[in-house]
């Protein structure tokens, strides 16, 4: 059933673009010394060695975080800080997934909610968590568990979508999902990332938000080669609903700067939309 792995993928260009928007509203969340929560609904394995022969047999992290190292970025300090502290001085074979790019911010006051279905990657995320009390994992539906914790108890929380899209509901799914739990947790901070494989499958999912009645949704979009028929990911989105203030000026800057870096074609490929207005 479950086919996707994310350690093929692991660092690659759009886990890049996923993961700098997740850091840096972690890092606004922290600003307040208020306690925040951390929902993740698609977790994944939570750490990835690009020594493994899953991440090998594509070598997709050459072209995302290989790249992004070989250039100067003082702007992803606190990104670099994340990475480099899975990593021992010098080495660099390992990738933090999104739960320990959040497990990084987590103070002694707030909480994290990861699911993963897959039962094995569920296993090694457990592992990669190290049973902290603040860490609840759990081995079922994120989306499901999603409407279970809506309103969280702190009123404050980053509530990360990620799926691997293998099959063409979640589409629908996703949005449903950030729209229910929006109704009971309307404050929240939502990033739903999106692959770029049919551009019409994309425009029918940000126009749902764009009519979904929800204020202040941005759209973050980086891609290595313009959209084309044939098959595989040119691009990927995140779409922030309710980004922390100062999101939008720091991804128009590095947009293209990231554009330039990872592209593979000359056209810099990348959005920077304000959806809907606050
Ligand atoms: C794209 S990967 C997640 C990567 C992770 N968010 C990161 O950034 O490191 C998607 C994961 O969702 C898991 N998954 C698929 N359907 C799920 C569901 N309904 N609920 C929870 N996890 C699911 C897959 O097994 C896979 O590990």
């Amino acid at each position: 059933m479950l086919s996707y792995r994310h350690s093929f993928h692991a660092g690659n260009f759009a886990d890049i673009l996923k993961h700098i928007v997740a850091v840096e509203i972690l890092e606004h969340l922290t600003k307040k010394d208020k306690p925040f929560e951390y929902i993740d609904t698609h977790s994944g394995t939570g750490l990835y060695n690009f020594k493994s022969a899953q991440a090998r047999k594509l070598e997709e992290h050459a072209g995302g975080i290989g790249k992004l190292q070989q250039k100067e970025y003082p702007e992803l300090t606190r990104y670099f800080d994340v990475v480099n502290s899975y990593n021992d001085k010098g080495q660099g074979n390992f990738y933090p997934g999104s739960p320990l790019f959040a497990k990084y911010f987590l103070r002694p006051q707030d909480r994290a909610w990861l699911f993963e279905l897959h039962p094995e990657d569920f296993k090694t995320l457990c592992m990669n968590t190290s049973r902290q009390r603040k860490i609840k994992v759990a081995c079922s539906d994120g989306l499901k568990g999603l409407d279970g914790l809506m309103p969280p108890a702190s009123r404050r929380a980053l509530v990360l979508i990620d799926p691997s899209y293998e099959i063409k509901t979640e589409y629908n799914q996703v949005f449903s999902a950030i729209e229910k739990a929006h109704k009971k947790f309307a404050t929240g901070t939502y990033a739903l990332w999106y692959p770029v494989v049919d551009r019409p499958t994309i425009n029918k999912l940000k126009n749902k938000f764009i009519r979904s009645g929800i204020k202040n949704i941005q759209c973050f979009e980086l891609g290595v080669r313009p959209d084309s028929d044939e098959h595989g990911m040119t691009s990927s989105g995140m779409i922030v609903v309710n980004p922390p203030w100062g999101l939008f000026d720091k991804m128009s800057k590095l947009l293209p700067k990231l554009a330039k870096t990872l592209g593979e074609s000359d056209e810099l490929i990348y959005k920077c939309d304000q959806l809907v207005d606050e």
